[in-house]
């Protein structure tokens, strides 16, 4: 019997393979590999799937979360309320700009920030809210809204685990002022590399996300420039421009910014793959069903809120002894993973922060419990009935 890896790409490769070889041929062919054709296609059809007006492609995730912060102008001495309970790069991107991340606990059963926390650590410090929709599951985007509003804060959507969720009849990437997606390979929608895209329906917040990604230079720099200091004059526009390749003001600098592109070839990926994100999140969905029904007698199972739809990124459980169920299922030729093992109050980098063990006790005690079982769109029917036997026989 073969092996059940957590996910399995070349499942998913083989099924697009003959478009995917015949994109990339192209991109080869036509000589264009930064910020042409597919990278604006790409971006215009990820802001119609998401329903939002602006996406910006940048070259990963963090970057994303980076831009989004700077062009918010969140930098040194800012603070930024998040959660403990994530994948590093999202308290990483609030350092990097200079902020200080300010950790709340975490539900125990959706594993997204506890909101009636985050009114206690509000100071006049604070510009931003910043939740993860961890695992694929929306966090409480109505009461982190509201709480937002009442104080001036903006909210920044750390949706890298999450395209394709729906929260309310609105997709992940558009319940906030700003979102942040990534494209690692085993994300919801992955490329072959890295990639990442920022949503905004602000034209003005757009711009200056757009500016960064290219050195903060070209029309776009220039635009962003003025929109900074509040000056209202045209910029002149040159039609062959791409502000990266050919570009009169491409040497013209008037942001410090960073060197943050998608390419051509994964955008090409993308394109193809953003017409089966659907189909992908349904078949996770399908697979999770018959998870939950199985195995929520024995172990906690994630939880399918009203109008909350779980994009299943991940399907996590919980036991007590976590080491017995992995070593159990390992013998049994099934993979499982754990995210995440030390959340981020009590990483050595952070000590400086002050945050003793116990400070965040929701966030430690599922640290010590959680662990994911094998889940991609791909898996197949008698693959998933393997893991429920093996985890059943534990
Ligand atoms: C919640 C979260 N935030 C940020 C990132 C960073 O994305 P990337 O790896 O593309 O930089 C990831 C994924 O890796 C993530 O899971």
């Amino acid at each position: 019997m073969g092996k059940i890896p957590l996910l399995n790409l070349e499942r998913q490769y083989q099924e697009i393979r003959e478009q995917a070889e015949q994109a990339v041929c192209e991109v080869l062919a036509s000589g264009k590999y930064i910020m042409g054709e597919n990278v604006r296609s790409f971006e215009a059809e990820f802001a119609q799937y998401i329903g939002v007006e602006h996406a910006v492609s940048v070259a990963n995730g963090t970057d994303a979360l980076v831009i989004a912060l700077k062009a918010l102008g969140i930098g040194e001495g800012d603070e930024v309320i998040t959660t403990p309970y994530t994948f590093f790069a999202t308290a990483e991107a609030i350092s990097f700009v200079g902020a200080v991340p300010v950790f709340v606990d975490v539900y125990l059963n959706t594993y997204n920030m506890d909101v009636s926390q985050i009114e206690a650590k509000i100071t006049e410090k604070t510009k931003a809210i910043m939740p993860v929709h961890i695992f694929g599951l929306c966090a409480d985007m109505q009461s982190i809204n509201a709480i937002a509003r009442k104080h001036g804060l903006y909210v920044i959507e750390d949706a890298c685990q999450a395209a394709g969720a729906i929260y309310h009849g609105v997709k992940a990437g558009a319940l906030a002022d700003i979102a942040c997606f990534s494209f690692f390979p085993t994300k919801n929608l992955g490329c072959a590399g890295d990639g990442g895209i920022i949503t905004t329906n602000d034209e003005k917040t757009a711009t200056i996300c757009k500016a960064f990604r290219t050195h903060g230079s070209g029309e776009m720099g220039e635009k962003a420039y003025n929109i900074l200091h509040g000056i209202d004059a045209d910029v002149e526009e040159d039609a062959s421009a791409d502000n990266t390749v050919y570009n009169p003001k491409k040497y013209y600098n008037y942001l410090v910014g960073h060197n943050s592109r998608l390419d051509e070839v994964q955008a090409a990926l993308l394109r193809i793959k953003l017409r089966k994100l659907d189909a992908y999140i349904e078949n996770r969905r399908k697979a999770a069903k018959r998870y939950t029904e199985a195995l929520a007698g024995k172990y906690i199972v994630p939880v399918e809120e009203e109008g909350n739809l779980h994009a299943y990124h991940l399907y996590i459980l919980q036991t007590e002894d976590r080491r017995q169920v992995i070593s159990a299922l390992e013998k049994a030729g099934i993979a499982a993973g754990v995210y995440y093992p030390v959340p981020l109050h009590l990483q050595k980098c952070y000590k400086d922060l002050g945050y003793q063990a116990g400070g965040l006790p929701n966030a430690e005690y599922l640290s010590h419990r959680t662990f994911a079982i094998p889940m991609f769109p791909e898996i197949r029917d008698d693959e998933i009935e393997r893991v429920i036997q093996a985890l059943e026989e534990v």
